[in-house]
């Protein structure tokens, strides 16, 4: 699914070999580099939480290559389930199954229950091949954007970590998150797979999970990693209206975008009220592109010394974006970045 050539599996077996020592890895799938590490090694999953800084009770992504490796981690692989691998799988989505006897709890960070998804990305699927299952983060220091590059992860990591350089994501956010032990399943991470797709595709609802209630104090979250702050560049991320929005620091209008700061735009009316003279990148319309290209320019915006990041609000009818978009995924890693709740 990547643009660029799958590596051959003899190119390969040096990562293997190390992942299989208890290593760890960064690779490309098809929504973002993950920080892999063998799913049976404790040590090395202990080494993840390490290096990213990742609190433990922000559970892991196993990521497989067939279903006989579901069985591994998954104590029962319900119907619904079976259908929603059929239709999207290899892709981005993520399930969450009761978990099996034996899985590692800092995978799970202690939960009943382990996240599996199977990348579509025929360097990692290849990978797996190798090694067996591989929990994969996003490959990032925790709290920073996604890494889309290999050149996002060395950022991040230096050369202490090797990546396998499979080019550009192809989707650039990460994985829908699914909860299919409650009914109805409940989407955790919204993602490229929506709501709407998975109705569609499997005859039955998804409930979209509503953050601000889950994070109240009295309640514990459901998808532990969507408590903590994300996808944050050092600029101030804030979305951008066409009126004015007093002085917020998360909503501005267009006439108080910052001189500094890069401005994102996506509709013919956005690109019309960007003030001259600000750096500006324009996507008419194209939110699978926005989306591919969004944490790219979250760390371009760093690098440039820009003081905030502008970008527009989305149409109230994002209905009237097609379903295919990644309008909803994109609308909630920018709100996180922009820190609105
Ligand atoms: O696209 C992706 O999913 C990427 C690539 C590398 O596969 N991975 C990724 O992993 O985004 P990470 O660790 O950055 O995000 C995993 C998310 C977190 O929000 C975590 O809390 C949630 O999945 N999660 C993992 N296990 C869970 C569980 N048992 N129950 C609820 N949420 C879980
Ligand atoms: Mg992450």
């Amino acid at each position: 699914m990547n643009g660029s050539e799958p590596l051959s599996q003899l190119k390969l077996i040096p990562y293997a070999e190390f992942l299989k020592q208890g290593r760890l890895v960064a690779f490309p799938t098809e929504t973002v580099y993950g920080l892999g590490a063998s799913a049976w090694n404790p040590e090395a999953v202990a080494q993840i939480f390490a290096v990213k800084g990742r609190p433990n009770d922000n559970p892991l992504i196993v990521h497989v290559n067939s279903i006989d490796m579901v069985k591994e981690f998954a104590e029962t692989i319900p119907p619904r389930a079976r259908l929603l691998m059929q239709k999207f799988w290899p892709g981005p989505l993520t399930l969450i199954f009761k978990k099996k006897a034996g899985v590692l709890d800092a995978i799970t960070a202690g939960l009943e229950t382990v996240a599996i998804r199977m990348p579509d990305h025929p360097t990692a699927l290849s990978l797996i091949e190798l090694t067996g299952a591989l929990v994969a983060p996003s490959a990032n220091k925790s709290g920073r954007p996604s890494p889309t590059k290999a050149s996002h992860v060395t950022e991040d990591f230096g050369s202490s970590i090797p990546v396998i350089d499979g080019g550009e994501c192809q989707l650039g956010l990460e994985s829908t998150v699914l909860d299919i032990t409650v009914n109805p399943p409940l989407i955790l991470r919204p993602g490229y797979i929506s709501a709407a797709q998975i109705h569609h595709h499997c005859g039955f609802i998804p409930q979209e999970h509503n953050e601000s209630k889950s994070e109240n104090a009295t309640e514990a979250p459901k998808s532990p990693g969507m408590k903590y702050s994300h996808y944050a560049p050092k600029a101030r991320v804030y979305w951008l209206y066409d009126v004015d929005m007093g002085d917020s620091s998360d909503r501005r209008g267009f006439f108080s975008a910052g001189k500094n700061d890069l401005i994102i735009t996506h509709t013919p009316k956005g690109a019309e009220n960007i003030k001259a003279g600000r750096k500006r990148i324009h996507y008419h319309g194209d939110y699978a592109r926005m989306a591919r290209e969004l944490y790219d320019w979250f760390r371009k915006a760093d690098h440039d010394n820009h003081t905030g990041i502008g970008i527009e609000a989305f149409p109230k009818d994002i209905e009237s974006i097609s379903s295919g978009e990644p309008a909803g995924a994109l609308i909630n890693r920018i709100s996180k970045a922009a820190g609105v709740r």
